[in-house]
């Protein structure tokens, strides 16, 4: 388990860009936290270590981002996600078993469905800019 102390968006998208490096294919990162903890700030960080001048948006409305294509990167957000048939519609387990990294918002969601080769990542509000970041890989 490592932990990290974060102060501002800046650092955590420095952190999640270091923690990217140790990532490989078929990962899947679950990321805990409330809203505004910071969780797409993290994605954006992970996503430009391997993708520089990417565009990362939310995928609150669209479920499922895709950035690159040779190793994609997965980009979900589960806050809209009511029942396990809805993943299942949105091809939501070919994604995670695939060869990809899979970034996972909102991984409470999955109602007990056990990923294989998961990192878990929380995202703990302190105050206004501090977040305390614990990372544990299974
Ligand atoms: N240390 C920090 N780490 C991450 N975000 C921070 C931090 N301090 C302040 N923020 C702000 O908190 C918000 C986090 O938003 P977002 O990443 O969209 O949250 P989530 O996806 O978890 O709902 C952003 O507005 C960001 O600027
Ligand atoms: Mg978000």
């Amino acid at each position: 388990m490592e932990k990290y102390i974060s102060n501002s968006a800046e650092k955590t998208a420095k952190i999640a860009k270091k923690i990217a490096k140790t990532c490989k294919k078929g990962d899947n990162l679950l990321l805990f936290g409330d809203l505004g903890a910071g969780k797409t700030v993290f994605a954006k960080g992970f996503i430009s270590a391997f993708l520089k001048k990417q565009n990362v948006v939310s995928p609150t409305f669209t479920i499922v981002n895709t950035y690159g294509e040779k190793n994609p990167i997965y980009h979900f957000d589960l806050y809209r996600i009511n029942d396990i048939r809805e993943l299942d519609e949105i091809g939501f387990f070919d994604y995670v078993y695939g060869n990809g990294i899979c970034l996972i918002e909102w991984p409470e969601r999955l109602m007990g469905v056990n990923l294989k080769n998961t990192i878990k990542v929380q995202i703990l509000k302190i105050d206004d800019e501090t977040r305390e970041i614990i990372v544990e890989k299974n």
